[in-house]
C-alpha cells in the first residue's frame, strides 16, 4: 500500500495495477534517438499510414458547424445507428442503438467491461500471452487474472484447458482475436468451444476485436454472433487500427442488459462521452469502402511476409501470424530470457522490440516485432538483423 509519512494513502484497488513496460521501452528509444542513433522501431502498434483525409475533414466540418456541445454520453444517434449497421453486416451481431456505446478508444470499452462484471475476489480467465493492460484492468477491478496458456489450449482442447484453469470464483473470460501479441486468429470451432464453456459455466465473455479487419488467413468470427452468446458478451471495438485513428481515442462497445447500463454509468462518470467532433469523424470513418480496408490489409500482409521470412532465415523461428500486425518469434537463440534478448537486439542491432515476458509467462522466450511500419523500415530492420546474425 502506498502511504505518505502523514498517513495519506492511495486507494488499495491500485496496489496491483502496474504501468506498462512498453512505455519504458519507448523512453529508452527516445533517449537513443536523442543521441543521434538510428533505431529500427518495431516495438509499436500504430498503423503505418495517416488518418484518411475524409475523416480529418469530417472532424473539421463538425467544428465549423459548431458540433462542439455536450453530446449524449453514450454517443450521438447517427453514429450509434451507423455502428448498428456495421455490427449487423460485418460482425453478424444484431443489435439496437440502445445496446451500443461510444467509448474513448477500445481501452475505455475494455475498462468499462471489466469494471461492470468483476467483483473484488473474482477470477477472470485470460488466454496468454495476452495484451499487457488486460492484467491491470482485471487487478484494477480487484479481481485475479487466471492465465490460460493458449498454445496448450489449442493443442489439448480449448474447453478442457479452460476447465483446468478455472476456479469457483471465475466470472469472466477475456477473449481476443486476432490476438496481440501473437497474431493468432481463433477459428470458428475454437470460438464455439469458448462459447460452450461460457454458457455451461454461466460466464461473461469480454471480447476484444481491435484487429477485426486484419485477418490474413482464416476468418474473423465475433463470438457474440454465436447462438446464446449475445446476452453474455461485452464486445470492445476500436477505430485505432482499421482507420489509423490511434490518437483520436475512438472506440465502442456492444452489450445487452444488464451490462449496457453498467457501461453507460462508467462512461458517464469517467469521461461523460467522447468528444463531439471526434464522433462525427467516426461516422465518416464508417463510410470507408471495404476495398480501401482490404487494400491496407494487403499492405500489412506484404509486410508480414517480408518480416517473417527474414526472421526464419536468420534462425528466429516464427510461425506466420494469421492476423493483427505483430510477429512473435522464438528468440532463445539470442537469449533465453526475453528481456535480455530485447536488450541485446536494441544495443547491438538497434532493433526495438517488446520482450515476450511482458505479455505473461507464456510469452517468455519470444519477442514481439510490430510490422505496422513502412516497407522501407522493415527492409532496414531485416538488413540489421542479417548483419547481427552474420
Ligand atoms: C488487443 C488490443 N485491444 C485493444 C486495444 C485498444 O486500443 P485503443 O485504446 O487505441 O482503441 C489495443 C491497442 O493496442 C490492442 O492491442
Amino acid at each position: 500500500m502506498a502511504t505518505t509519512k502523514s498517513g495519506i494513502r492511495l486507494a488499495t484497488r491500485l496496489d496491483e495495477v502496474g504501468f506498462s513496460d512498453i512505455v519504458q521501452i519507448r523512453n529508452t528509444i527516445m533517449a537513443m534517438r536523442a543521441e543521434g542513433l538510428q533505431v529500427h522501431a518495431l516495438h509499436g502498434g500504430e498503423p503505418y499510414f495517416e488518418t484518411p483525409e475524409a475523416i480529418k475533414f469530417a472532424a473539421i466540418q463538425a467544428l465549423v458547424e459548431n458540433q462542439t456541445h455536450y453530446a449524449p454520453s453514450s454517443g450521438v444517434l447517427p453514429l450509434r445507428k451507423a455502428l448498428v449497421d456495421k455490427l449487423a453486416t460485418k460482425n453478424a451481431i444484431n443489435t439496437t442503438t440502445d445496446e451500443v456505446i461510444v467509448t474513448v478508444g477500445g481501452m475505455q470499452a475494455l475498462y468499462a467491461g471489466f469494471q461492470s462484471v468483476l467483483d473484488p475476489g473474482d477470477d477472470a480467465l485470460i488466454f496468454s500471452p495476452y495484451w499487457t493492460p488486460i492484467g491491470d484492468l482485471v487487478t484494477g477491478s480487484q479481481a485475479r487474472p487466471l492465465l490460460v496458456p493458449t498454445a496448450t489450449a489449442r493443442r489439448n482442447g480449448i474447453r478442457n484447458t479452460l476447465e483446468q484453469f478455472s476456479t469457483p470464483r471465475t466470472r469472466a473470460i477475456y477473449y481476443n482475436t486476432p490476438q496481440n501479441p501473437s497474431g493468432l486468429v481463433f477459428t470458428r470451432a475454437e470460438a464455439q468451444e469458448v462459447a460452450d464453456f461460457a454458457i455451461d459455466r454461466d460466464l461473461v465473455v469480454i471480447s476484444d476485436e481491435a484487429y477485426e479487419d486484419l485477418v490474413y488467413d482464416g476468418e474473423h468470427v465475433s463470438i457474440a454472433s454465436l447462438p446464446g452468446m449475445a446476452e453474455r458478451t461485452i464486445t470492445a471495438f476500436t477505430f485505432s487500427k482499421t482507420y489509423a485513428m490511434t490518437g483520436w481515442r475512438a472506440g465502442y462497445a456492444v452489450a445487452k442488459e444488464p451490462f449496457i447500463t453498467a457501461l453507460r454509468k462508467i462512461v458517464l462518470y469517467s469521461t461523460n462521452g467522447v468528444s463531439t467532433p471526434v464522433q462525427y469523424a467516426m461516422i465518416q470513418a464508417l463510410k470507408t469502402p471495404e476495398s480501401q480496408i482490404a487494400a491496407h490489409r494487403e499492405e500489412y500482409r506484404k509486410r508480414r511476409d517480408l518480416l517473417v521470412t527474414a526472421l526464419n532465415e536468420v534462425g528466429l523461428e516464427c510461425e506466420s501470424p494469421a492476423g493483427a500486425f505483430y510477429a512473435f518469434p522464438n528468440v532463445e537463440k539470442v537469449h533465453k530470457k526475453s528481456r535480455t534478448a530485447a536488450q541485446i537486439l536494441l544495443e547491438k542491432a538497434h532493433i526495438a522490440t517488446i520482450p515476450g515476458s511482458v505479455f505473461g509467462a507464456q510469452g517468455e522466450g519470444h519477442l514481439r516485432f510490430g510490422y505496422a511500419i513502412t516497407t522501407r523500415e522493415i527492409e532496414d530492420c531485416v538488413e540489421a538483423l542479417r548483419a547481427f546474425f552474420a
